[in-house]
């Protein structure tokens, strides 16, 4: 039996994790969960946001299934995800963003994959106030985390049957930063001569990505760009309700949505739990049980084809019914 580390998360994380458990259980897979808590419900018993407990599961366990966690905006602690990512050198976020049956969008022909850089850039944390008026934010980007992403991004490409990789930066204006991402992107690109290589800036493809997204295949960018642009292709999907994601390092892969913690509809079981339950699939494949997956993703097509959504995607079931219907559906 599989031990997997669960952090069900907060807002509406635990709604959404207790569907995707039910759903997994119904499927007929036996999962030993190893339920850990994480955020700000846990800082006054246990002095952090993020306890060593919970990294220590994941580096037994080796795979987690993570919900969202909420960071307060401003002052308090440092974001449960970031640090997550750091601490266990989760170094490749991949976003996978694909067009479902039964979810109606502006294109139907959207099939593109997000590779963001998980570890540096802004998100480096390294900030100074220099006086009350003023505050400065550092940008790290090193060769050596750029040249990983952008080989995994070409090895994800190659092992996909995917034929080309996109690099995005805003190179002419961060001559030096986005232009070392740049730099390291052809030079990896070298060693890939099959696949075919585009470079754009972060802003036209935006607007790219608005009007035409079927032109893109796969995307490799640094953390902050990669952040925004997987909101917008969750966007050209169905939104944040059906995007999932996962978090990939040399040693340990975290699988959670795109999405936030959602507490504008949290506690009211009205969250979509299709996007933690995509992750939740590929998890499963990255464990080798493809037949569930397979089964799962099966019953997830059927469900949506039907015409069976939460309100997120145009529907009226709620959390709950969703995962009654899904459920009814594994076959
Ligand atoms: P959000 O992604 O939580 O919500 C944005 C909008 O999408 C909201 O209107 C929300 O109701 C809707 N939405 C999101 N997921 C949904 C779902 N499964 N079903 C239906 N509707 C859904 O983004 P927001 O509000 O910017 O962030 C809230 C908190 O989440 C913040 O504290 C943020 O830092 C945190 N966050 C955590 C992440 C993680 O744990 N990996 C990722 C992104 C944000």
């Amino acid at each position: 039996m599989h031990t997997i580390t669960l952090i069900n998360g907060d807002g509406i994380g635990p709604e959404i994790s207790d569907s995707v458990v039910k759903i997994i259980e119904k499927s007929g897979l036996d999962i030993n969960w190893d339920i850990q808590t994480a955020g700000s419900d846990v800082i006054e018993a246990e002095g952090s946001p993020l306890p060593q407990r919970v990294l220590d599961s994941i580096k037994k366990n080796k795979v987690a299934l993570k919900a969202p966690v909420t960071t307060p905006i401003g002052k308090g602690f440092r974001s449960v995800n970031v640090q997550l990512r750091k601490s266990l050198d989760l170094y490749a976020n991949l976003r996978p963003c694909k067009n479902l049956p039964g979810v109606k969008t502006k294109f139907d022909d959207v099939d593109l994959v997000v590779v963001r850089e998980n570890t540096e850039d802004l998100y480096a944390g390294i900030e100074e106030q220099i006086d009350v008026d003023t505050a400065h934010s550092i940008k790290v980007i090193t060769r050596k985390a750029s040249e990983r992403i952008c080989k995994f991004a070409f090895d994800y490409a190659v092992k996909n049957g995917r034929h080309e990789v996109c690099v995005v930066t805003k190179a002419n204006i961060m001559k030096l930063s986005d232009g070392l991402f740049l730099e390291s992107f052809r030079d990896v690109a070298k060693n890939y001569p099959q696949i075919k290589t585009r470079e754009i800036l972060v802003d036209n493809l935006c607007m790219q990505l608005v009007q035409k997204p079927s032109q893109f295949d796969v995307l490799v960018l640094p953390n902050l760009y990669g952040d925004i642009v997987s909101d917008l292709c969750a966007g050209l999907i169905g939104g944040l309700g059906v995007a999932q994601g996962a978090n990939i390092g040399l040693d340990y892969a975290v699988f959670e949505p795109v999405h936030g913690s959602a507490p504008d509809i949290k506690g009211q079981n009205k969250a979509n739990p299709t996007a933690l339950l995509l992750s939740a699939i590929e998890m499963l494949k990255y464990i080798g049980e493809f037949a569930y997956a397979d089964k799962i993703e099966k019953a997830l097509f059927k469900t949506l084809s039907q015409g069976e959504k939460t309100c997120d995607l145009g529907g009226n079931l709620s959390t709950t019914e969703f995962t009654d219907k899904m459920i009814a559906n594994l076959e």
